[in-house]
């Protein structure tokens, strides 16, 4: 039986999500196999964190739900093998505009609607809709660019192959108190590092070298910065 109430159970949390899972997988299944996977990653940087438990499971629900906009994205212009032009990008923009919509239907999810609103937003404030900086940015939503990023480059595009992992190493240093989070490129860095030593990975003498660099910083992670 439905219930009218706020007082969702976390099963029925859960099925209402799965439920836009399935329908993003019916749309689209980069997009799809991306958001479980911005989801994890982004608890797992959350964990790195050594944030509470509600915290991560925000990182993994929201993670899931980030480009739930993109249902209304058409998919000549999703699965382009190609650049976007500026019309097909005006687009493409429109999807954060439509997770809002979306999720902001769903009224358990109020609590966390800043959250959704901030997901592209940038830490030096040249983001968009608010043009928030740093920590006036919420803490998820910084975790969950960051997490959105790092899977865009680690896996095959339509457009393009996945990038290899120095270049992501690099990419994430150089945004580092930029575009992104400080505190959220050293979880994810973390990360990268523990996929290194998977057997297929390729870790270059370059990319030795920026970890000698930039690891110990990232590895003092979390308890001598503020988050
Ligand atoms: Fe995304």
């Amino acid at each position: 039986m439905i219930r009218f109430s706020n007082d969702y159970t976390p099963e029925e949390l859960m099925q209402i999500v799965d439920i836009c899972m399935k329908a993003l997988r019916s749309k689209d299944m980069y997009t799809f196999a991306h958001s479980e996977r911005v989801g994890r990653i982004a608890e797992q940087m959350a964990a790195g964190l050594q944030l509470s438990n509600e915290e991560m499971n925000v990182c993994r629900v929201l993670g899931k739900l980030h480009d739930i906009g993109k249902l209304f994205v058409p998919n000549a212009i999703l699965r382009k093998p190609a650049s976007l032009d500026e019309k097909e990008w005006q687009m493409m923009r429109k999807h954060s505009d439509d997770a809002v919509r979306i999720l902001s239907c769903m009224h358990f999810m109020g609590k966390y609607m800043d959250v959704v609103k901030a997901l592209h937003e940038r830490y030096d404030g040249k983001g968009y809709p608010d043009g928030l900086e740093g920590r006036n940015i919420p803490l998820a939503a910084r975790i969950l660019a960051v997490a959105d990023s790092y899977d865009a480059m680690t896996s095959d595009r339509p457009y393009r192959k996945a990038q290899p992992l120095e270049y992501v190493y690099a990419e994430l240093v150089s945004g580092r108190g930029k575009q992104f989070c400080p505190q959220a490129v050293d979880a994810a860095l973390v990360l990268l590092e523990k996929n290194m030593r998977k057997p297929y990975a390729v870790v270059t003498e370059s990319l030795k070298k920026l970890i000698e660099v930039h690891s110990p910083i990232a590895m003092s992670l979390p308890l001598i910065r503020p988050l």
